[in-house]
């Protein structure tokens, strides 16, 4: 798969001046969006297979990509679903073959839709990654940052053992202090991916950019 390596450029120098406003806001209000039909039909397909076998616990893998993270993990936790979504077509739809194999189900859908879906659906994740998310490191895009988008509560309904990993830590960062702000302590640490994880970890890796992973109990 191309993936970037370029380092992250930001006119941001620090936690951009509106993360907690913007954070306390989607805190307090519900997100009215309307769902998109495809990510319901997704969101139903997931269920179904879920349904199909005794219950598991769920390891949520959003924004897998191709799926290479959510292949390890099924392959690291056999009595759990890994569920890996993305919403790009060209790079889960080239994993079709592997869709619904064993305890691994990689999906098409929008995150900001499938979140809120499986929120009211009741679900609860055993953990919950999301590895490499788009950066938008313009300052005037925050609120295409996972902890700027009004689905950011959703993501914390959900519970579980939250890792989300970077090659900004300034992303982290912010994440962090949504968290905080949201009642969450989370812990922060800068790591060396031996065994790379996903496209992006790889391609980070071999260009010797650091990279920082942060984690929560969100339960
Ligand atoms: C930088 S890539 C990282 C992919 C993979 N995790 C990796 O590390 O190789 C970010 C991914 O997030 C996906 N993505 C961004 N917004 C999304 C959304 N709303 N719903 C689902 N996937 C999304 C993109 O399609 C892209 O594949």
């Amino acid at each position: 798969m191309k993936t970037s390596s370029k380092i992250i450029v930001s006119n941001q120098a620090g936690i951009h001046e509106n993360l907690a406003s913007i954070v306390r806001k989607h805190l307090e209000s519900e997100y009215r969006k309307p769902v998109a039909d495809h990510t319901k039909r997704a969101f139903a397909a997931v269920c179904a297979r879920l349904e199909d076998v005794p219950a598991r616990p769920i390891i949520l893998d959003a924004c897998c990509g191709v799926g290479d993270s959510s292949r390890a993990l099924a392959a690291q936790f056999p009595d759990h679903w890994v569920v890996g979504i993305d919403k790009s077509e060209s790079r889960i739809m080239r994993e079709r073959p592997t869709l619904f194999r064993d305890n691994l189900i990689l999906m098409r859908a929008d995150l900001v839709d499938f979140y809120r879906l499986a929120v009211e659906a009741g679900w609860t994740l055993a953990r919950h990654y999301v590895l490499y998310p788009n950066p938008y490191p313009k300052s005037v895009h925050i609120k295409r940052r996972w902890h700027g988008s009004p689905v950011f509560p959703y993501m914390l309904k959900l519970g579980g053992v939250f890792e989300m990993r970077s090659n900004w830590r300034l992303y982290l960062e912010e994440f962090a202090a949504a968290l905080e702000i949201a009642g969450h302590s989370s812990s922060l640490e800068s790591f060396e991916a031996d065994e790379p994880l996903t496209a992006f970890e790889r391609k980070y890796s071999e260009s010797a950019q650091p990279l920082y992973r942060l984690s929560a109990d969100l339960d």
